[in-house]
């Protein structure tokens, strides 16, 4: 048999009503912060992804699914969609519209990783971008909605970090002071970190391997280089966050693993989930509209990893199955009858469902059952023949007899109470 792909899941009916919660809130929550759905293709030139992400971060090094097309062009599978919205708002002229443009989505990506507990190579997002402002306010709008949003499902043992990566500007001054510090340290690094000294020196303040981080912990601070007004605009999105009561950490550390950043990065961790510990994650991108040849915007966004969402989201904040009624029709006339009752039922908008497979009324109460039918409905040919149907209870085994014609209003009305 063709197995699937390493790192690239099912997600089977059982698990579905965990994704419908998590997707659900995040409709509303966007809704809620006025952000409006957007979808952009799941590939595009793989020019795209370099530009924005990086050519020396992770992502474009080495986990980029790049193929050539027929006509000979490089195409890369998403691995986040910042890139590929950027793109769109450039090119349907987004930015000539009066009012901010805040869009969300939700998608899978796609990145070669090394597939463990909450890291996939599909994996999917919820995120938002927001473009026009440049205000702080604008960031904490964005950092709210995340923080919210993720509160809302009950997740546990969450915390939001924070720091700023000050502007364009601010960078090559402390690359120097950096990559002056870390020089010594060389042989105490692992071998990737040996390489970004030269080629993305940020990127090592973020290495997860313990020799690293316990080599750098005295590293320099970027929030210590700021300039005057990435340093304001920093104290102002603190200021804000203090005000709405939204709790972070200060983190110098957190550099994200994508080059288009600027000012303010965020992260919320979990200890819940092991090595994987980011659920979500995002920053302001100022220069990224300019870069990929739009009008010079301000933007800010997040996106959050369904799958690791879905790993801590706590039982209590599943809904309770829905109340469903199965159709027991058995014998000539009971399976005809039994088949115009459930169009009847579905037309009037009570799930219902059968077992064409099973005849006997014994294997129909057992897939009643075993589907955890709220009722079920008997319907022999005795029972046609009577022009009635019994009506079962399944949980408190309760039987009324009703008039077949009038069947599926009266189960309908059932519907209509509280459970
Ligand atoms: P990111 O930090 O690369 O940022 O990804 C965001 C989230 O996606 C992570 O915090 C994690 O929950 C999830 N994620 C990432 N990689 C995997 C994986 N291999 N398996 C499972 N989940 C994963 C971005 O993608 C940016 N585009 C966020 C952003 C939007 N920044 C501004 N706007």
């Amino acid at each position: 048999m063709i197995r699937g792909i390493k790192g690239v899941k099912d997600t089977l009916p059982d698990e579905m009503p965990r994704w419908q919660v998590i997707e659900g809130a995040a409709r509303r929550f966007s809704h809620l912060y006025g952000f409006r759905e957007i979808r952009v293709p799941v590939f595009e030139m793989t020019e795209l992804f370099a530009r924005s992400i990086g050519t020396s971060t992770d992502i474009v090094e080495k986990e980029m699914y790049t193929f050539q097309d027929r006509d000979g062009s490089s195409l890369t599978l998403r691995p986040e969609a910042t890139a590929g919205v950027v793109r769109a708002y450039i090119e349907h002229n987004l930015a000539a519209s009066p009012t901010a443009q805040k869009f969300y989505y939700l998608g899978p990506m796609f990145r070669h990783e090394r597939p463990q507990a909450g890291r996939l190579r599909q994996f999917h997002q919820y995120g938002v971008e927001s473009f026009g402002s440049a205000s702080p306010q604008a960031d904490v709008e964005v950092i709210s909605l995340l923080w919210r949003f993720l509160s809302s499902l009950g997740l546990p043992g969450l915390t939001l970090e924070l720091n700023s990566l000050g502007e364009a500007g601010d960078r090559p001054a402390y690359k120097t002071v950096l990559v002056a510090f870390l020089k010594p340290l060389e042989d105490k690094l692992c071998q990737n970190c040996r390489r970004r000294i030269e080629t993305n020196p940020l990127r090592v303040l973020d290495c997860k391997v313990p020799a690293c981080k316990a080599a750098t912990e005295a590293a320099p601070k970027l929030t210590d280089h700021l300039s005057s007004f990435a340093r304001e605009h920093f104290e102002a999105v603190r200021a804000t966050l203090d005000g709405l009561r939204i709790p972070y950490l200060l983190n110098p550390r957190l550099v994200r693993g994508l080059d288009y950043y600027t000012l303010t990065t965020f992260e919320v961790t979990t200890t819940h989930l092991g090595a994987q510990n980011a659920v979500g994650a995002g920053g302001r991108y100022d220069g990224l509209v300019e870069v990929l040849g739009g009008p010079k915007t301000p933007a800010v966004g997040f996106a959050v990893g369904i799958e690791r969402v879905s790993l801590m989201l706590p039982e209590g904040s599943l809904p309770a199955a829905p109340k469903t009624v199965f159709v027991a029709g058995f014998g000539p006339q009971g399976l005809e009858a039994g088949v115009r009752l459930l169009d009847e039922l579905r037309f009037l908008g009570v799930p219902a469902d059968t077992d064409f497979r099973a005849s006997s009324l014994k294997t129909l109460l057992r897939q009643a059952d075993r589907l955890q039918a709220t009722y079920c409905a008997i319907l022999g040919d005795d029972e046609v023949a009577k022009g009635t149907l019994i009506l079962r209870h399944m949980q408190t085994k309760e039987q009324q007899v009703i008039p077949l014609g009038k069947a599926a209003s009266s189960i309908a009305s059932l519907f209509l109470k509280p459970q």
